[in-house]
C-alpha cells in the first residue's frame, strides 16, 4: 500500500491530483500538504488527512513524512512562469532549495519523488517543432532555469543515491476545478470561463502562437502512470516529454465557437507572456514516454472542449 504526500496540494494540479490519488489508493493514505494562506477547502479538506508542509522547511517535511509513513512524494510547490519572472529569488527558493529539502528527506526515508518539469524548461535555441526528448535546454526565464535545475538535481539524486525520482514535462494544463497559478498558458483556461460567462475574451498572446496543452485528466494519469511504471523499462527519468495537443489562440477560439455561437475574442498582447510563449516549443515529441511507460492521452481539443464547457456550465450556473 502506498502512503503519499502531495506538497502544494491546493494548487491547480494538486487539488485534483490529491482527489485522484485518494480514489486510487484510499483516502487515509494520501496527505494533502499545504501552506498557510492556501488551506484545503471542501471535499479536499473533508476527504482525507492534511498537514502544513512548507517546502522551504526540511524539518517540517521530515516530520510529516515520518508521522504518516510516507513512501511517495508528489512535490508540486513552485512559482509559475509569469509570477517567477517578478519574484526570481523566491522562485529559486521554493523550486530548488525546496526540492533539495524534499530530496534529502526522500534519501533518508526511502521515498520516491515526482517533481514536474515543464515545456518552460526549453528556450529559443531548442528545436521548436516535435522537440526531441534529449535536446538543447537553455531557457532565459527564471521558471525555465528552475525547471532545468529540477531535472538535473532529480537525476543526480537517482544516480548518486538511488532515490527513485521520476517526472514529466507538463504542457499547459487546462482544467475547471482550481484556477491556474500565473503561467503563460493560463489563457487557454480563462477562454473557457469567458465563453461560459458570455463575456468577450481578451487574448494576451498573438494569433499563431503555438504551445502544447493537455486536459487535466490526462495530466493526472501521466503523473500516476509514470510513478507506477516498471523501473526496469525506464531509460529516462527526469523528465519525460508528454504531449496531447498543440494549438494557437485562434484554434481554441474556433473550437469553442462551434458550441458557443455568439462567442467573441479580441487580442491585447501581454509582452511578457508573448516573449515567454515565443521561446517555448510549438509541439513536443513524446515517443520516449510512449515507449518506456505506455503514455497515451485520451483527450484532444474537441473532446476537451465539450467536457470543459459542460463542467463549467454546471459549476457557474
Ligand atoms: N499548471 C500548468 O499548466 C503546469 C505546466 C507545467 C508544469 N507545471 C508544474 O506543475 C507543478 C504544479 O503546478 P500548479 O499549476 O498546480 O501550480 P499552482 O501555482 O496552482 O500551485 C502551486 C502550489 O504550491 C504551493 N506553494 C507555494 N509555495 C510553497 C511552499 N513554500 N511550500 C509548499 N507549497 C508551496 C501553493 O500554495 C500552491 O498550492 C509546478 O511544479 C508547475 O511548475 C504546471
Amino acid at each position: 500500500m502506498k502512503h503519499i504526500l502531495i506538497i502544494g496540494a491546493t494548487g491547480q494540479i494538486g487539488s485534483e491530483l490529491t482527489m485522484e490519488l485518494r480514489k486510487r489508493y484510499g483516502n487515509q493514505n494520501v496527505v494533502a500538504g499545504y501552506i498557510l494562506g492556501a488551506e484545503p477547502k471542501g471535499e479536499l479538506k473533508e476527504s482525507g488527512p492534511s498537514a502544513i508542509v512548507d517546502v522551504t522547511d526540511g524539518a517540517m517535511i521530515e516530520s510529516v513524512v515520518r508521522e504518516y509513513h510516507i513512501d511517495t512524494i508528489y512535490n508540486l510547490a513552485a512559482l509559475l512562469s509569469v509570477v517567477a519572472e517578478s519574484k526570481p529569488k523566491l522562485a529559486w527558493k521554493i523550486g530548488i532549495d525546496g526540492l533539495w529539502n524534499v530530496l534529502e528527506v526522500a534519501r533518508e526515508q526511502g521515498c520516491a519523488v515526482f517533481t514536474p518539469s515543464s515545456i518552460g524548461s526549453f528556450g529559443s535555441s531548442t528545436p521548436h517543432t516535435k522537440t526531441p526528448q534529449d535536446t538543447i535546454q537553455r531557457p532565459r526565464t527564471m521558471y525555465g532555469v528552475t525547471k532545468v535545475t529540477t531535472e538535473l538535481l532529480s537525476d543526480y539524486y537517482f544516480n548518486k543515491y538511488g532515490v527513485d525520482t521520476r517526472a514529466v514535462r507538463f504542457p499547459g494544463i487546462i482544467s475547471n476545478v482550481t484556477p491556474p497559478g500565473g503561467g503563460t498558458t493560463d489563457y487557454a483556461v480563462d477562454i473557457y470561463y469567458s465563453a461560459v460567462k458570455g463575456e468577450k475574451f481578451v487574448c494576451p498572446v498573438k494569433e499563431g502562437t503555438l504551445m502544447d496543452m493537455m486536459y487535466m485528466p490526462d495530466a493526472l494519469n501521466a503523473a500516476i502512470m509514470l510513478m507506477e511504471a516498471d523501473p526496469a523499462k525506464l531509460i529516462h527519468r527526469n523528465a519525460f516529454n508528454i504531449a496531447a495537443m498543440s494549438f494557437g489562440p485562434e484554434t481554441i477560439f474556433q473550437a469553442i465557437k462551434k458550441h458557443v455561437l455568439e462567442f467573441e475574442m479580441v487580442y491585447n498582447i501581454d509582452p511578457l507572456k508573448q516573449r515567454i510563449a515565443d521561446s517555448w516549443p510549438d509541439s513536443l515529441d513524446d515517443t520516449c514516454a510512449r515507449n518506456e511507460w505506455g503514455w497515451k492521452p485520451a483527450y484532444d481539443l474537441e473532446s476537451m472542449t465539450v467536457d470543459m464547457l459542460e463542467k463549467l456550465r454546471a459549476k457557474l450556473k
